[in-house]
């Protein structure tokens, strides 16, 4: 059994969580006592999108208030977790080297060790959080606002490789992720950011077929993605239907042919991967997993059970961090002061 205080500053979400990790009969248990979060979202909200300096100055005055929060709303200290849990990598580096620095001070003052833990396998683990109905061999669809990736993983997390990221990776977006294009099609339909909850909600009695916008990388025998040529395909539609004096009458059906061509490739190629591994259960996580007509397409579509993050551990939170903290402290992950007073961030993925 472990209580750890896990720490995410990626990008515009500066949240703090204590989570208890324990085994009962063998299988984890992820229990967050507490999640504390400040979202910089109306911070943004101006500029279209995150600007990375007002992230990084802000999660300097958050980081604080949160993690005492965190601790307040739990009932614990500092001193009665048995490690520290932080995002170091990949993501805005500002925005990253708050919450690192913030942990290492703190694991420091308080002499625990240090987890540092890649953000991607916080998604991952997101759907463990409360759940251990998740059965393996499984099928992963992380779709983030930064990143879309399809992995295959044989075994529970705490069997999870140090390489676990690369090695179980199937296929990508070759260039938008999914959250992306939702944000870049709804700003250019004048949706606020992040647009991809508007066109959720705006797609709701409109028509899927209504519009023929691309899919890409249709090969059935590639895993990857591509969403860019959406956007060109939407602002030429757009001044179409300006042109036209129809576009206030044609957004319903709009929303829901672009949404429509997002999670279609998603979907199929998901569902196409679980059949050929024969996997036992499909985990969906990331902001995209809060989207209602994916969630109502696997649904419809796939012959084994598909699994969600609670919606409040589907966008970037501290809980998922603790839990993938968890798992690797328990193999030992554990920086010590002399390893951890170097560790630096990153702003890529693989590093
Ligand atoms: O996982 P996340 O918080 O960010 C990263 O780690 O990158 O996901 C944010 C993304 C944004 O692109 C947002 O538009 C999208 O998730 N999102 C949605 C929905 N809710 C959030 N996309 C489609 N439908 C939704 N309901
Ligand atoms: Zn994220």
């Amino acid at each position: 059994m472990s209580l750890i205080l896990g720490i995410e500053t990626s990008c515009d979400e500066c949240s703090a969580s204590i989570l208890l990790h324990e085994k009962k009969a063998g299988v984890d248990q992820f229990i967050p006592l507490s999640v504390s979060t400040f979202t910089q979202i109306e911070l943004h909200q101006p500029f279209g999108g995150v600007v990375p300096e007002v992230a990084s100055r802000n999660h300097l005055e958050q980081v604080q208030p949160v993690i005492l929060d965190a601790l307040k709303i739990a009932k614990v200290s500092v001193e009665d977790c048995d490690a520290i849990a932080v995002t170091n990598r990949p993501g805005l580096i500002g925005a990253l080297l708050v919450g690192v620095t913030a942990a290492k001070a703190l694991a420091y003052s308080t002499n625990k060790p240090l987890v540092p833990v890649h953000h991607l396998e916080g998604h991952l683990m997101s759907a463990f959080i409360g759940n251990s109905s998740i059965k393996f061999p499984a099928v992963f669809l992380m779709v983030s606002g930064g990143h879309t990736h399809l992995h295959f993983i044989e075994e529970q997390p705490h069997l999870w490789k140090k390489d676990l990221l690369k090695s179980s990776l199937y296929g990508h977006s070759i260039d938008d992720a999914a959250g992306e294009a939702f944000d870049k099609t709804a700003k250019l339909l004048g949706f606020p950011y992040p647009g991809g909850k508007w066109i959720d909600e705006y797609s709701v009695g409109g028509d899927p077929a209504a519009f023929q916008l691309p899919r890409g990388l249709k090969n059935k025998d590639s895993y990857d993605f591509s969403f860019s040529g959406l956007k060109t395909a939407v602002m030429l539609q757009t001044q179409t239907l300006i042109k036209l004096g129809k576009l206030e009458s044609s957004t319903r059906d709009l929303c829901a042919s672009l949404q429509e061509a997002i999670l279609e490739p998603l979907v199929k190629k998901t569902i196409h991967l679980s059949n050929v591994k024969k996997a036992k259960t499909i985990v969906v996580v990331g902001g995209v997993s809060a989207n209602s007509r994916l969630r109502a397409k696997f649904t419809q579509e796939s012959n084994v059970p598909v699994v969600y993050p609670d919606l409040k551990y589907c966008t970037d939170n501290a809980a998922m961090i603790a839990a993938a903290g968890a798992i690797r402290f328990e193999q030992g992950a554990g920086l010590v002061a002399q390893d951890y007073l170097t560790l630096n961030a990153f702003a890529v993925a693989d590093s």
